[in-house]
Formats: C-alpha cells, structure tokens, sequence
C-alpha cells in the first residue's frame, strides 16, 4: 500500500478555524502524550508504531510479528503472541496495587460493593473454576445476560481466563433477543441472573431467560443465576440450573491457571444491528483489542492508575465492554460502576456520584448530556466537581451547545472534553483529539488517531474536498478492528470491505464531512442503521417488531433529535387507529427489541413516501420529524401525503 497519508494530513496543525479550542496549560502538563511528533511517528512507522500499544500489555509470548497483512482483509494483528486478558486485566497489578479498589459498585437501592485488586482476582478465579466445573471449556461461548452487577466483569474476565469467549447480551433486550444471539453464537451456556430493580419494581429477568431457552435451536448445558434480589424474587431453580454464589463458594480461594491464547483467539463476540434485519456477531481477537483499548484508555481519555474513573455505558454493549472494564482494568485504575438510572432516585445522583468519589475522568453520551441540560444546570452546580480532569462522549454527534453546557457545568468551565467516534466494529476509538496535543473542535469529532488512516470519500472512492460530504472510511487495518463476523468470511468481506487501486478500504457505514484541517464530522448512518439512545437497531428489526401488530400494514422507523424514535404507521382501511393501537405498537417493540427501543412517537398515516421503485424514504421521513427543511419530493411515486404526514407530525406538538 501506499504512503497515501504522508502528505501532511496526519499532522495536525490547527490555523483556519476560529473555534478551536486548546486544552489548558495544567491539563498539558501531565497529559499522557503531549508530543506532536506522535502522528508523523506512527505514519513514518506503520505498522510497526502499533506495537508501542501491545507494550502496554503482558504476554506470554511477546509477538515478534506486528500485523500479518498477507490475506486482506483477515488481517491478524501481533500473530505470533500470546496473552491472556483476565491476567492483564488482574493478575499483573497484584504486586502493585493489591489493595487498590479495581471496581466501586453502586445498586440501585443506595447499596455498595467493592473489589479490590486482590478482591477481584479471588472471585475471577472461583467464577472460572465454577465454569469450569460445568464444562466450560476453551473455545465454549458462554452468554451472559446480566444487569449492571459486579457479577457481569467478573464473569467477562472469568470466560476470559479459561479462554471461553464470552457473548453479553444487553439486559434490556427482550427474550427473543437473548434467544436469537444465543441460538446464532452457538452457545450452551448463560449466566443471568433472578432480576434486577426498574425504579420501584422487581423486574423478573430470570423468567424471561426461561422465555429465551423454550425458543432456542438447541438446548443450554447449564444456566447460571445471579441472586441479584434477595428476598425481593424468589425464583425457584430447575435441572441445570445453578445458583452463582453456591457454584463459586468451594472454588473460593483456588487459583486457576489461565491459559495463554493466541493473539488472534477469539475474547468476545457481540451482537450488532447491520444491513439486514439479523443481527451481526462481531468477533474481537484478544491481542489487537485489548492493545488497541489500552492504547486509547491512556492516551485518548488520559486515564491513569491513580485516576477513579466512570463510564457510564452499560457494559452490556461495546461502550462498556471497551471502556468499562477492559480498558480501565487493563491500566490498573479504579473505575466506578452504577447499576442505577441518572435521575433515580433524583436529579443529583450522578453528580453525587462524581463528588463522593471524587472520579477525574467521566465518559458519557450526548444523549446522556442532553437529559442533563434539560434537567437544569442548577444540579450540577450545586456539587463540588473539581475532581473532573477530562470528559468524554460517544456514540452520537454532539451539538456545539451541548458540547459547551458539559465542559461548562460539569468540566468547570475548562477540562478538555473528547468527542470519540468508533463503532462495535472498530472495537475501539479510531477518530478522536489527542487531548494534551491535538486542539478541539467543539461539535467536530476531531482528526483520525495516528495510525488510523480515516477518510472521507465520495461515491468513486476519491477523498471528497473539505466541507463536502462523503463516506468515513479506513484505509488500513488497525489493532481493535473485528477479526471476523460470526457469519462467516464471506459476509465480513461484503459487509465491510471493498477493494481499491490502494488496497481493501473498511467502510464504516457513517456519512461525514472533513474540514482543511482534517477534523471529521459525523452526518448520521448512510444504511439502514438508526441510533436510538446511543444503541443501534436495525430499521428492519423495529419495523417488523412493528408489522406483527394486528391491523398495521406498513411502517418506518427514524431517528428523531433528541435520540429518540418516531414510528410512521399505516394501518388497514377498517383498523381505527386509537390510542388502544398506539400503546400496542409501542408495547410490541418493547417485547419484541428491548425496552430501549420502545417508540417515544407512533405517527399514523395513510400511506408511506416511497420512490418510483418502491423504497421507503426514511430520509424524508426523518427530516420530517426533526422538523427540518427538506428538498423537492416531486419524484416520489406519492408527493401529495407528504404534506398530510407534516401536519399530522405537526399537528402533535
Ligand atoms: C455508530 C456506532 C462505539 C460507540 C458506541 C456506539 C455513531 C459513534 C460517534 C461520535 C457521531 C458517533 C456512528 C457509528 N457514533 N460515535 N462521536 N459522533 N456519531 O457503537 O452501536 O457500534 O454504533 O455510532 O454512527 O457508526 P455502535
């Protein structure tokens, strides 16, 4: 491949742009990479300047090999290693930092636990001898669908340990969710728990794993369950079915050896919405990834050991899995866990949460931050936040006002605040400011990480010029991207990858724009993608969801501005479509996605805009409900309901 990127895109020398924004001065200073240098070093040095992430990893073996590009695209990052994660993740920081809290948990219910290193190393090592003890063994998938609880990381690092790779499916997702991912996983085993606090409610989460196992293919080995409860659910445990705390109890204290995978072994799978209406099973080797996490976790969030830090992703979805437990366990840091919603039991307990433990580093969604706003600065600003060195936000773009409001009111008017962009696919951040070097842009991602060759492109593959849109790609490997899909070679490749005059590009799926200093802007998904809350779906998965329901005939799902989801509805000529029909529609893609899913607008209409060819236009559909200005819709197959749906959308505010 070419040096397509020693043209002085990668350096990264801010001049035309009037909002920029640097880091301070006292930020700088202890910032983990403070030297420019670092976007040429890895350009002149490509691929081998990766290795500088792997060093921050134990091996087994050291890998001699960087990256084996020999097949695109199955690359194969550090291909002659081997390590295993629950010992970087662990076992390395007990000579340093036994005593050091690993996790700080907080319940929903005000309750506390917490893990030390030492702690955490003890119960990883009895969760993977009682998997073992099961039949666990290398190579076996083990689902786990478990709500924010201690539980979930120890048995993440549990699989790991024994080289089980580990399935986590959100607790929030519906049984025919858990059934379909555990059914395409090809996994016998789940570890779940009796059920979980909904504000007030005991919800019964072990009833609807039950729900998922009558529906699989084949048939669960052995189900693992969690007394998350107590007294408060008392569920009664049938064959193969075993209670967590009895399967580790004579385990405790036993040490298992952990065994040394290949670099390119399987750590996880993780099921995400693609192209069709099936969910994708991203497969993440061990060596790329967690180098490619630890790598970002230092030098992109600038989190230390010494740091407490918070991401409040579920680790029930990738967010989570990168950035709230291998990422910060991989640098021996102390990270907070909060099983709980942000305004329950009020406004003031995440901002409670950062006081009381003083967490210098938050990492968080737009979606997140604009609840915040709409709830008042007035609960932030009563709280002492000094402790906050840096913010961080992903999975959706952030408006310059939300952008300003977060460093503002909760960065004390100057922590460096970082726009992340990285996918499930990724694995891990791949276009972000570098904060004690790069200046940020405040609604602008920033530029590609060194070492990610991000571009953005038009419909020919050319880079498109700065400030018109395009296609974000990647024009060469990286070490957190997925080795493969659970599908198979075949769909990777064609899901993902195209081949160039330069080589195999990996498209990402996002439109963008770049501007003359390199800085990405995201526009949204260019497929059939749309980001609810920060979590993906599927259109088709909603839709159908949708359909199923008695009397509707078509329907569309899109995005609306606040991360939310507006559902356009027709229904059959005899069907009144009441509020009887609204709550059904809602209900059924509660049950059928999740609850994250559920609608927050059903619009019933009389017909859908759709091309001469018979394609729904989403586009149009989504301006629509955003209330934005949209282009001439002449060409459409039926102009005249457009008008009907805007007044209708209209008509509701
Ligand atoms: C999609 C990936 C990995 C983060 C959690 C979501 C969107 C992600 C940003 C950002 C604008 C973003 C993209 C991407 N996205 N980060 N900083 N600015 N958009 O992971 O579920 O795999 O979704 O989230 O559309 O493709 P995911």
């Amino acid at each position: 491949m070419d040096e397509a990127g020693t043209d002085g895109r990668h350096a990264v020398a801010v001049s035309s742009d009037g909002n920029a924004t640097d880091p301070p001065e006292s930020f700088r200073e202890s910032a983990a990479v403070v030297d420019p240098d670092v976007y040429e070093a890895f350009e002149r040095d490509w691929p081998d300047a990766w290795g500088r992430a792997a060093d921050l990893l134990d091996w087994a073996r050291e890998p001699d090999t960087v990256l084996d590009d020999s097949n695109p695209p199955f690359y194969e990052w550090f291909p002659d290693g081997r390590l295993n994660a629950s010992v970087n993740c662990v076992d390395r920081h007990l000579d340093e930092r036994r005593n050091q809290l690993a996790i700080r948990w907080f319940g929903k219910r005000g309750e506390r636990r917490s893990y030390t290193y030492a702690d955490l190393h003890r119960e990883v090592n009895a969760a993977a001898a009682g998997l073992r003890e099961l039949g666990v063994e290398e190579d076996d998938v083990v689902t786990l669908y478990l709500p924010m609880i201690p539980e979930l990381p120890v048995t993440m690092l549990a699989c790991a340990r024994i080289g089980a790779p580990h399935n986590v499916v959100f607790a929030g997702l519906s049984a025919e969710a858990l059934a379909t991912r555990i059914d395409a996983a090809d996994s016998e085993y789940l570890v779940t728990c009796d059920g979980y606090y909904r504000r007030e409610d005991a919800f019964n989460q072990k009833s609807r794993a039950d729900n998922a196992a009558l529906r699989i293919d084949g048939e669960l080995a052995a189900t693992v369950v969690v007394d998350r409860l107590g007294d408060a659910l008392e569920i009664a445990l049938g064959e193969d079915e075993h209670d967590y705390e009895a399967l580790l109890a004579p385990h405790d204290g036993e040490t298992v050896e952990p065994v040394a995978r290949d670099a390119t072994d399987l750590l996880f799978v993780m099921y995400t919405s693609g192209t069709t209406g099936r969910p994708k099973g991203v497969e993440h080797a061990t060596g790329g990834y967690l180098s490619h996490v630890a790598w970002t976790t230092k030098n992109v969030l600038d989190v230390r050991p010494d740091d407490t830090y918070w991401c409040a992703a579920d680790i029930g979805w990738i967010t989570g899995h990168s950035y709230g437990v291998y990422g910060p366990l991989a640098l021996g840091t102390t990270s907070l866990i909060y099983e709980g919603s942000p305004d329950y039991p009020d406004r003031e307990r995440v901002w409670d949460l950062i006081e009381r433990n003083a967490v210098s580093v938050f990492y968080t969604s737009p979606t997140a931050i604009r609840s915040f706003m709409k709830w008042g600065a007035e609960y932030p600003d009563a709280h002492d936040l000094s402790s906050i060195r840096l913010l961080g936000t992903v999975g959706e773009s952030i408006t310059p006002k939300a952008w300003h409001w977060y460093r503002e009111h909760v960065g004390g008017g100057t922590a460096p605040v970082v726009d992340t962009w990285w996918q499930t696919e990724t694995g891990a951040i791949a276009v972000a400011t570098l904060p004690g070097v790069t200046p940020m842009k405040p609604g602008k991602v920033g530029p590609p990480l060194p070492g990610i060759e991000a571009q953005v492109v038009d419909r020919d593959g050319d880079p498109v010029d700065p400030g018109e849109t395009g296609y974000l790609t990647i024009d060469r490997p990286w070490p957190g991207m997925l080795r493969g899909l659970r599908e198979g070679a075949e769909r990777y490749r064609r899901e993902y990858w195209v081949e160039t005059d330069e080589g195999w590009r990996y498209r990402t799926g996002d439109g963008a724009t770049v501007d003359e200093d390199g800085y990405v802007t995201i526009l949204g998904r260019v497929d059939d993608v749309i980001n609810v809350r920060a979590h993906r779906f599927n259109t088709a998965e909603l839709e159908s969801a949708i359909v199923a329901v008695d009397g509707v005939t078509e329907a569309a799902v899109v995005g609306d501005d606040s991360g939310g989801v507006v559902a356009y509805v027709t229904t059959q000529g005899n069907v009144n479509p009441d509020s009887t029909l609204r709550e059904s529609v809602e209900s059924h893609v509660a049950d059928a996605v999740g609850e994250v899913a559920r609608p927050d607008r059903v619009v019933f209409t009389p017909d859908l805009p759709k091309t001469r060819s018979g394609k729904i236009m989403r586009r149009l559909l989504e301006d629509i409900a955003r209330g934005e200005e949209f282009g001439d819709v002449s060409a459409l197959r039926n102009p005249e309901v457009v008008g009907e749906i805007e007044s209708t959308v209209r008509g509701e505010e």
